[in-house]
């Protein structure tokens, strides 16, 4: 029976350490501010917008908010990110998505300046992760308690973003070995499947890449050291498809009809196989959240730093 990887608590540890950063800053005078940018009313975006909007309260991070109707235009939206590249009251700024469909997301994410993109969306921000710029944030020295370079130190690279970033960190919290294990990602998207790819990669796993058109998914996932599922699929992973003694990390967030949160993975039945387990809820959401708050106040110290030439005017 699997073990439980408890997100909650990693992420209320992240969230005290957050905390005390802010209030440090305070004394320097740099008051911490995060940008939240909703538009329309997406069940799910509301809920990710009102969590991490009560989490900026607990921490002492100022939340500027920005609900614009579905009916937004792009001219319109565009022009709110370049305010908000030039207000100095926001470090950085989180866009929900999806946006509205007629609208170019991919340009108004590459609007943002790199230095406020703390999800690493923007095109900056994932060429940088590809070319092993950013990634020293998740590089620790494996068996030894050294704590790695993560913490809050000022930084001069770009982001990583939140979801695949609060998985390694809880893989990191609870001393699972990545080097040389092979990690299988099921899921491809910007926001989750890629970066984790290339974390794991950048921490020397072998990695696989599963999604819609792989075939035979279950003669995959069964060569998992390390199992991520983010698919939006509930019940996508069972029992049979893992491995015994794997790792199994479920990012999926599926709401049933009865308005209960599932992740992908039969839990049931792969806790029986696995040697650790993430819930639903409680796994890795609540870490994604603190990563946010995290990549905030780093963002907030380089604030602190004399601008660097490459800042968009
Ligand atoms: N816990 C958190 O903090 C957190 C944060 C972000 C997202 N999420 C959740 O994670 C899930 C994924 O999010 P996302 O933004 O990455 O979603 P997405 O953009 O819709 O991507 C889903 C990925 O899953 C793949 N997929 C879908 N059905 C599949 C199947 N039956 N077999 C194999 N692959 C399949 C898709 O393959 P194709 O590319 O081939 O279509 C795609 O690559 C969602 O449930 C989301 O709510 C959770």
């Amino acid at each position: 029976m699997a073990d439980i990887l408890d997100g909650k608590a990693l992420a209320d540890r992240i969230k005290q350490r957050v905390k005390k950063e802010v209030v440090s800053l305070q004394k320097n005078g740099i008051d911490v501010g995060l940008g939240l940018l909703l538009v329309g009313d997406n069940p799910a975006s509301v809920q990710y917008f009102n969590t991490t909007l009560g989490a900026c309260r607990r921490v002492g991070i100022t939340a500027h908010e920005f609900r614009l109707p579905d009916t937004v235009s792009l001219n319109e939206l565009l022009n709110g990110i370049h305010a908000i590249n030039h207000d100095e009251r926001i470090h950085g700024l989180l866009m929900l998505m999806p946006l509205p469909a007629r609208i170019n997301a991919r340009r108004v994410i590459n609007t943002l300046v790199p230095e406020k993109d703390i999800d690493g969306l923007g095109s900056i921000s994932v060429g940088r992760l590809s070319a092993d710029e950013s990634t020293i944030q998740i590089i620790r020295q494996e068996g030894t308690n050294t704590p790695s370079r993560h913490a809050l130190t000022p930084a001069v690279w770009s982001f990583l973003p939140c979801t695949p970033f609060g998985v390694i960190r809880l893989l990191e919290h609870y001393k699972v070995p990545i080097r040389g294990r092979h990690a299988v990602i099921i899921g491809k998207s910007l926001a989750v499947g890629k970066p984790l790819a290339m974390m794991f990669l950048a921490k020397e796993a072998t990695v696989t890449i599963c999604h819609r058109e792989t075939r035979d998914l279950g003669s995959m996932t069964r060569q998992a050291d390390i199992l991520c599922s983010a698919t939006g699929k509930a019940g996508l992973i069972r029992g049979d498809m893992v491995k015994r003694g794997a790792v199994v990390v479920d990012v999926g967030i599926n709401m049933l009809q009865d308005g209960t949160m599932t992740g992908d993975v039969d839990f049931g039945s792969v806790i029986k196989k696995a040697s650790l387990i993430t819930p639903v809820p409680g796994g890795v959401g609540p870490v994604t959240v603190a990563m946010l708050l995290e990549n905030t106040v780093r963002s907030a110290k380089r604030s602190d730093m004399p601008p660097p030439s490459t800042m968009h005017k």
